[in-house]
């Protein structure tokens, strides 16, 4: 029978066998490349200005529109977790043209940042979205001409104070993701000359104009209507990448971010190859809504879906990630 199928092949080929590395649990534990730990996620959160309950977000199940209370709860609640670090975002009640909510210190953010501070200390790293998307009544990330474009340069200005406004609030790093030409520079000096010389910058460098942003603009309430294509990237371009990392990392980027993640790990492999910093990923509103919705339908395993999406950034060079599934995906990994 033997000869029947062929047995001179037999002990000959194939000759190399990679399957052999894979035989037991031990065995690709042992080759495993990649690790995952929850000190490497970081988890976006959101509080909104006069809400007596957290408020669900519809399109990101799981997710809520924190008040001041269950944030400083559910913050002790993810350091415990072991989590790297949190995202704050704030959801003003009033919004203007100018965005005065975001430097205001008695504003939604900076409030909820000075709770975060008092409650952990540096047991954690605080982080602070600066950016004026959240709090103008248009919904840009910055102030608007005459015209109605977006003024870079008027915008640099009133980054630098909210940025003061952030570490005088006690976060220990800030998230400029308004893709302003130098804003992590102007940011830089506000710091400097306030005195803040250790708080840090995560410069959102690579920030591409994606759809996958659609959840988060409910879960910030945003006033948006059209698009951020005259600041953001153009999703087919990879050159340009590299551009904002080298002049963000002169600015004086402590780290820097790609966003989103999922699309973009080729150019994530690219930012680590290129950063001499710190690179962070991040797995943004459309690619959580995507997996719950579709694990919600059953059509995929829920929580392999999430670690091989997390594994899959940080094997594409993601030194962090930031991830709504953070404080979750910690429980799985411990
Ligand atoms: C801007 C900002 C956005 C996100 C983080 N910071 C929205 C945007 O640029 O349109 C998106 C995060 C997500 O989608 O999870 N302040």
């Amino acid at each position: 029978e033997r000869e029947a199928h062929g047995s001179s092949l037999d002990g000959v080929f194939p000759e190399h066998r990679p399957r052999r590395l894979r035989t037991t649990t031990a065995l690709r534990r042992l080759v495993s490349e990649t690790t995952l730990r929850p000190r490497q996620l970081i988890l976006p959160m959101f509080v909104a200005e006069g809400a007596d309950a957290p408020r669900p977000i519809s399109s990101m199940p799981g997710v809520v529109q924190h008040t001041r209370d269950s944030l400083r709860k559910a913050a002790v609640d993810a350091v415990r977790a072991g989590v790297g670090g949190l995202m704050i975002f704030g959801v003003p009640q009033r919004r203007d043209a100018v965005g005065s909510g975001a430097v205001d210190e008695n504003g939604i953010l900076n409030v909820a940042l000075r709770d975060l501070r008092a409650e952990l200390g540096d047991e954690t790293v605080l982080m602070a979205d600066t950016c004026l998307d959240e709090f103008t009544d248009h919904g840009h990330c910055g102030v608007l001409d005459a015209s109605g474009g977006v003024d870079n340069d008027a915008t640099l200005k009133v980054y630098a104070d909210m940025a003061v406004a952030q570490a005088e609030a006690g976060a220990h790093l800030l998230g400029p993701s308004g893709m302003m030409d130098g804003q992590v520079g102007v940011i830089r000096h506000a710091l400097d000359e306030s005195g803040h010389i250790d708080t840090g910058i995560l410069a959102y460098s690579v920030k591409y104009a994606s759809a996958f942003y659609g959840p988060f603009r409910e879960a910030v309430d945003s006033q948006l209507t059209g698009d951020r294509k005259t600041y953001q990237q153009d999703p087919g371009n990879a050159r340009e990448a590299l551009r904002e990392i080298e002049l963000d990392v002169a600015e004086g980027a402590d780290a820097i971010m790609v966003k989103p993640a999922l699309s973009y790990l080729d150019i994530l492999r690219a930012a680590a190859e290129a950063s001499p910093v710190p690179v962070a990923a991040y797995n943004i509103s459309g690619e959580y809504a995507m997996v719950e919705a579709a694990a919600a339908n059953g059509w995929l395993d829920r929580q392999r879906t999430i670690l091989e999406v997390l594994t899959s950034m940080r094997r594409a060079g993601a030194d962090m990630i930031l991830t709504y599934w953070a404080v979750e995906a910690s429980s799985w990994l411990d």
